[in-house]
């Protein structure tokens, strides 16, 4: 096939076939198809969109560039969580190792920083030793074992993903239904969930600029979910500010154990705990969702789920020292505070411009070999709702690189909106979408 052919096709906004699709994807992943075609493939389908049976297609066809993984021998469900992609949301650190204490089985393939949003692995590897790459004998022992386990994609598990992924990254590629979709749901399949909650953001943070993409995104989530055998159902939850205080690998590790030690921000619990909820009801553990909130919330309190991160990090290599003593972690060679100009009530936070300056700052990557500095990020001090007096700190910064330190301030200076009425607050957990109904998460019980 002709690659120039194909993308001018899909420029022009024709459907492409099966086979069409499955010979892009393998001519990507073996080194056929260069990347300048491939981005220009991308872009072609971030503008046309695809239907369902291209989406479908692209979808299996990613799944089929790897294994899929046969979890049937390890007892117990197998659900996992997954997000199309936040700032300061480190929920799955949280929530992976809550979810094993509670007894289910989280095989969970996660992904790097894509564009303005941070990735759980790059948070996981904030740990010294802690080893991403593990093989499918290891996940699967390591389930088996602990009950959880988080990898990153390798050559055998959605290869195309891993490649498209990082690819997209910098290509301006990443707002696109189809490709979320089919990014997302390929790493689901590979790593054999029978069940799925996604986490879809929405928001000033959140990838898709609108609340009607973001419910189709949701919807076609859970369509595609369906369709390919996984139990998938979707809460929206908002991302007008960054979840939780810290943005930036370690500071979000950190604040992750903190959350374990039940001493957690109170929106990064309140998501966390509603996304655990409706694993849980998923899982059929059970059968109401007040009541899984709670037993969750005891298993923080009792620090079962502690021990478990604990032991899903040392199962991974990780050291535990900074775990334990998190002063001894190396600090960023630059710590700037950002101040309030003026007396009043925040009424935002902007988390697009906040995932943006923490890449400046070295959290992410502008270029796909770019490696990311896990002492870089920022603090928030305050929050929506709160009060503020002139002079007063907003946030601080943290960064190695001292040139960029005068941009930075000037961007998160200008992210913050100070007002002095007061600001009502949204609900952050907004609603749950399921194949066969669509309920105000607040309204379920
Ligand atoms: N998370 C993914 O795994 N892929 C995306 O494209 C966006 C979020």
């Amino acid at each position: 096939m002709n690659p120039v052919a194909l993308i001018e096709k899909k420029r022009n906004g024709a459907e492409l076939s099966d086979d069409e699709i499955r010979w892009i994807v393998n001519a990507y992943t073996s080194g056929h198809m260069p990347d300048y075609q491939m981005s220009a493939m991308l872009m072609a389908i971030y503008f046309q969109g695809m239907n369902r049976d291209e989406l479908v297609s692209l979808t299996r066809c990613m799944i089929e560039s790897g294994n899929v993984m046969d979890l049937s021998g390890i007892p117990g469900r197998k659900i996992d969580k997954h997000s199309t992609g936040g700032v300061g949301d480190k929920v799955s650190l949280v929530l992976a190792p809550l979810m094993a204490a509670a007894g289910v089985v989280v095989p969970m393939m996660a992904g790097r920083g894509l564009g303005h949003t941070g990735g759980t692995l790059d948070k996981l590897e904030a740990i010294p030793g802690f080893q991403v790459r593990l093989s499918e004998s290891q996940f699967k022992r390591q389930l088996k074992e602990i009950g959880c386990a988080i990898m990153g994609q390798t050559e055998h598990v959605a290869p195309a993903d891993r490649q498209l992924y990082a690819l997209r990254d910098v290509t301006g590629t990443v707002p696109s239904i189809p490709l979320i979709c089919s990014s997302i749901l390929s790493k689901k399949k590979a790593e054999g969930a029978e069940g799925l909650v996604l986490d879809v953001k929405i928001g000033k943070g959140a990838f898709l600029p609108t609340r009607k993409q973001t419910i189709e995104l949701a919807g076609t989530l859970v369509d595609i979910g369906n369709a390919l055998g996984i139990q998938t159902q979707a809460l929206i939850t908002n991302m007008d500010e960054p979840l939780g205080n810290a943005i930036g690998n370690w500071l979000e590790t950190r604040e992750a154990v903190n959350a374990l030690q039940g001493n957690g921000p109170e929106d990064l619990m309140q998501v966390t705990l509603a996304l655990g909820s409706v694993m849980l009801v998923l899982a059929g553990l059970s059968g109401n969702y007040n009541a899984a909130v709670r037993d969750l919330q005891r298993l923080i309190n009792s620090g079962r789920a502690l021990e478990k991160f604990e032991e899903l990090i040392r199962t991974q290599g990780g050291d535990l020292t900074v775990i334990r003593h998190p002063d001894t972690y190396k600090e960023a060679k630059f710590a700037v505070d950002v101040t309030a100009a003026r007396d009043g009530i925040i009424h935002g936070i902007d988390a697009r411009q906040l995932g943006m300056t923490a890449v400046s700052l070295g959290a992410g990557r502008m270029k796909k070999e770019d490696a990311v500095d896990p002492k870089a990020g920022i603090l928030l001090h305050k929050k929506t709702g709160d009060s503020v007096r002139s002079g007063e700190r907003i946030m601080s910064f943290y960064t190695d690189r001292p040139e960029i330190r005068e941009m930075a301030s000037r961007e998160l200076t200008q992210a913050v909106s100070v007002r002095p009425d007061s600001v009502q607050r949204i609900d952050l957990v907004e609603r749950l979408i399921s194949q066969d109904r669509d309920v105000l998460y607040s309204e379920l019980n």
